[in-house]
Order: structure tokens, then C-alpha cells, then sequence
């Protein structure tokens, strides 16, 4: 059901400083940025081969990310699953009786679909589906 890795997101404090560190370090370039308001976050996508290094601020106090960072500090957020039918994969991952974020697929940034799967019962990492 997971088609490719379509991001690997990490929470930084400093959006710029991290920019700067993965292009200067390692030549990648940025391919999107984005404000998305209803997750209190601004997001950098830099492309590495056909999945993204996705980069994460808060641009609120109150969003997750920003009690992500106070909690556990900067490193990596969740992974990014590339899939045909978010809704599908939604519904099988309930089915099973694994606990998830979203009931139900929403509005990811890019344009996309997306829908996350609550870390406690996938061994401790959040998962978002991605449906292009
Ligand atoms: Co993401």
C-alpha cells in the first residue's frame, strides 16, 4: 500500500539556518515552501533523488511542532508514505484497530491528501499518507 518514501519531515527551531545547512552541506536545493496555517507550521521541501528532506518550524506557540521541539527537541517529526488511495490506507489502518491522528483524509501542502496515523500504535513514529 505504501508506494515510495515521499518525505522524511525533521522539526528545526531555525527554518534559515537549516536551509542553509543542507544546501550548503550536502547541494540540496529548495523545491517548495510553504505556510501551512492550519498546522501552525512552515515547511521547506528540498528534493533528494524522488522523496524530500521536508524541514519544519512552528509559526505559533501553540502548534505541535512547537510542543514537538519543547518535548523532545529538533530531529526527526514523522515519515512521509507516497500512496495511491489515502482514504484506503486510512480505513485498513482503523480496521486493524491502530489508532490514528486524522479520522479522516485532509488537505496536506502541495496540493495533496493527506491523513496522519498516531505513533503509539506504530512503534513510536508518526506516519502521514500522501496521496498525490
Ligand atoms: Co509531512
Amino acid at each position: 500500500m505504501l508506494t515510495e518514501i515521499d518525505h522524511v519531515a525533521i522539526a528545526v527551531r531555525d527554518l534559515e539556518a537549516a536551509v542553509a545547512y543542507y544546501r550548503e552541506t550536502y547541494g540540496v536545493e529548495v523545491e517548495h515552501r510553504e505556510v501551512v496555517e492550519r498546522d501552525g507550521v512552515e515547511e521547506v521541501l528540498m528534493p533528494v533523488a524522488d522523496s524530500y528532506v521536508q524541514l519544519l518550524s512552528p509559526i505559533r506557540d501553540d502548534s505541535p511542532v512547537a510542543k514537538f521541539l519543547e518535548k523532545r527537541g529538533e530531529g526527526i517529526h514523522h515519515v512521509g508514505y507516497r500512496v495511491d488511495s489515502c482514504a484506503a490506507v486510512l480505513e485498513e489502518v482503523k480496521r486493524r484497530g491502530h489508532q490514528v491522528i486524522d479520522e479522516s483524509p485532509r488537505p496536506g501542502s502541495r496540493g495533496t491528501t493527506v491523513a496522519f496515523v498516531h505513533p503509539k500504535t506504530a512503534f513510536g513514529t508518526l506516519i502521514e499518507l500522501v496521496e498525490e
